[in-house]
């Protein structure tokens, strides 16, 4: 399916009832060809006000990693699990995710990006379950033919800068794998 018609979809998605609560979906924006694809949990308030997706705090962390390694937002594919805001930015419910992973699975066969990045436990445990952030960033992982690459969620640098350096180092080996 064709990601124009694929975000269609999700915005007239009444699948959950995030669905009665958001003001804009927020399907994902970039290169609709790119070798990665960037996944995050879901959107909060800037993303819903905008309907694009990592447009504030997180989104700028994001920004500076991706530019750690010369790479701009337009080169990626950035999206989320969700593709609506959950109420008060609570974690995301079982039902709804079980939803919005058709859209992110039907996003991931039109763009065939060579690396799927889960960023933060919450993204990495609808696809793999629970793993070891601390161990297992940095690290590749097949799963249904697909290649994903783990790492954290920008936000957890907004609270642990000290995370920063890590994170650049995950982006440095992501780049080196392109
Ligand atoms: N955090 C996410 O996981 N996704 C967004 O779009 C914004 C913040």
């Amino acid at each position: 399916m064709k990601l124009e018609l694929i975000h269609k979809k999700i915005a007239s998605c009444k699948k959950c009832e995030l669905s009665k609560t958001r003001n804009l979906t927020v399907p994902g924006e970039g290169d609709p060809n790119s070798k990665l694809m960037f996944i995050g949990e879901a959107p909060g308030r800037k993303e819903d006000e905008t309907g694009k997706p990592f447009h504030g705090a997180a989104g700028k962390i994001l920004t500076q990693l991706l530019e750690h390694v010369g790479m701009e937002r337009q080169d990626v594919f950035i999206t989320s699990i969700l593709k609506c805001r959950p109420p008060k930015n609570r974690l995301p419910k079982k039902e709804e995710v079980a939803e919005c992973l058709k859209h992110l699975y039907s996003q991931f066969d039109s763009i065939k990006p060579k690396y799927i990045v889960l960023m933060g436990n919450s993204a990495i445990k609808h696809v793999f379950g629970k793993l070891d952030m601390s161990a297992e960033h940095g690290t590749v992982k097949q799963k249904d033919g697909r290649n994903y690459f783990i790492t954290y969620h920008p936000a957890a640098i907004l609270y642990r800068r000290r995370l920063f350096d890590t994170v650049k180092e995950d982006y440095a080996i992501l780049k080196k794998l392109l």
